[in-house]
């Protein structure tokens, strides 16, 4: 440990991002690489993001609005609710890393899932606090009534992705919505809905109406998935305004860039067809290539998300490897417990069947039963 560094610093290990396709192409020297390793979006950014985005770098001598007043009101619109209930962040993750130090206190326990995003359980112990995680059920759903249950008097937080990462799975909306309601004084559900762009609305807990009935619940979005804007890291907080005050008080002012800001403004007043159709495709991709999974003998769960969590009789390590060879990134999920799972993004028809022909080479190469 570097002297001088906190203590709980020295207990958080780093991210571990999925491989990108620069680093790839140097280590392998392939020509084709296709990257279904982090759940991006292949058909963003979508025109009216790109064209704002060109504009307003001319703009970048300035520093951006530090009231992010209109992109609070365009985010509020579409959930009915005023700008006085959306905070905004560098990215989701950033969102994340401000909740961590509004809630947190040494000592505090904070309640998550054994298989979820690393990085709730990172922020935690960063800030001191002792993660306290919950297997999920035989069936890789969360475990709700075990997460309640493991609340103490210490508890600060609940971490919880609906979808889930890296299973994809959806919780019922009744049980979500329970939890919620349930909540005792002084413990908040930071509810992650990342992926919620790509399951059925209907399906989606009622999140501003429990807002509005001042319930401790802070939900978190992104523009990265579904609206195809990783790289420009722009996420945000819907909340009670008195929340959102505090949100915005702790985090560092200018904490989303102009060109982030201006395609995010964009997508919200643009043409949306681009999306609605990158998201119908998206599923029906989904619902494809989880079938063709099927096929070969996976395992593979129904997804609400832009990925597919698909188990088969091989390490995943190897599998992973292999398929890198054959120039697809995927994710392998062993750091979340599970050796023989890989995450698979959906891409385009075109680079699911590069996956999934690359997919069918490998385990070829297993004997029979194995995979
Ligand atoms: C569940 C979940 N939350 C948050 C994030 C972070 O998203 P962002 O790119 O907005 O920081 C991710 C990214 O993969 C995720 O899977």
């Amino acid at each position: 440990m570097i002297a001088g560094v906190r203590k709980a610093v020295a207990t958080a290990t780093p991210y571990v991002p999925g491989k990108t396709v620069e680093e790839v192409r140097r280590e392998l020297g392939l020509e084709k690489i296709v990257k279904l390793g982090s759940n991006e979006n292949p058909y963003g950014p979508f025109p009216a993001a790109r064209r704002a985005m060109t504009e307003e770098i001319g703009k970048l001598n300035a520093y951006p609005d530090v009231s992010f007043r209109e992109i609070k009101g365009l985010i509020g619109e579409r959930f009915g609710l005023g700008p006085e209930w959306v905070a905004i962040s560098h990215g989701a993750e950033g969102m994340l890393q401000t909740l961590g130090k509004v809630f947190l206190d040494p000592g505090d326990e904070v309640v998550l899932s054994r298989a979820t995003y690393g990085l709730y359980r990172e922020i935690s112990l960063v800030m001191g606090a002792t993660p306290k995680e919950i297997m999920l059920k035989e069936d890789l759903s969360v475990n709700l009534r075990e997460m309640e249950r493991a609340l103490t008097g210490r508890t600060k937080l609940i971490w919880l992705a609906n979808p889930n990462n890296p299973t994809g799975l959806l919780l019922p909306k009744k049980s979500v919505e329970t939890l919620i309601k349930r909540l005792p004084r002084g413990v908040w559900l930071v509810l992650d809905e990342a992926y919620a762009e790509f399951a059925s609305p209907e399906e989606l807990p009622s999140v501003a109406k429990l807002l509005e009935a001042e319930c401790n619940l802070i939900v978190v979005r992104t523009f990265s998935k579904a609206w195809g804007l990783a790289g420009a890291r722009i996420g945000y907080a819907l909340a009670r305004p008195e929340m959102v005050r505090t949100i915005d008080t702790v985090s560092e002012p200018f904490n989303a860039n102009r060109v982030a800001i201006a395609g995010a403004s964009a997508s919200l007043k643009g043409d949306e067809a681009p999306f609605n159709e990158a998201i119908a495709a998206t599923v029906r991709e989904r619902e494809r290539v989880t079938k063709a999974l099927l096929g070969m003998g996976g395992k593979a769960l129904q997804s609400h998300a832009n990925f597919i969590f698909v188990t088969f009789q091989a390490d995943a390590d190897e599998v992973f490897g292999k398929l890198l060879r054959r120039g697809v990134i995927v994710r392998p999920c062993g750091g979340w417990g599970f050796g023989s799972s890989l995450r698979v993004t959906v891409g385009t028809p075109e680079q699911n069947d590069f996956f999934l022909a690359a997919l069918r080479g490998v385990l070829s190469g297993y004997g029979e039963g194995e995979a």
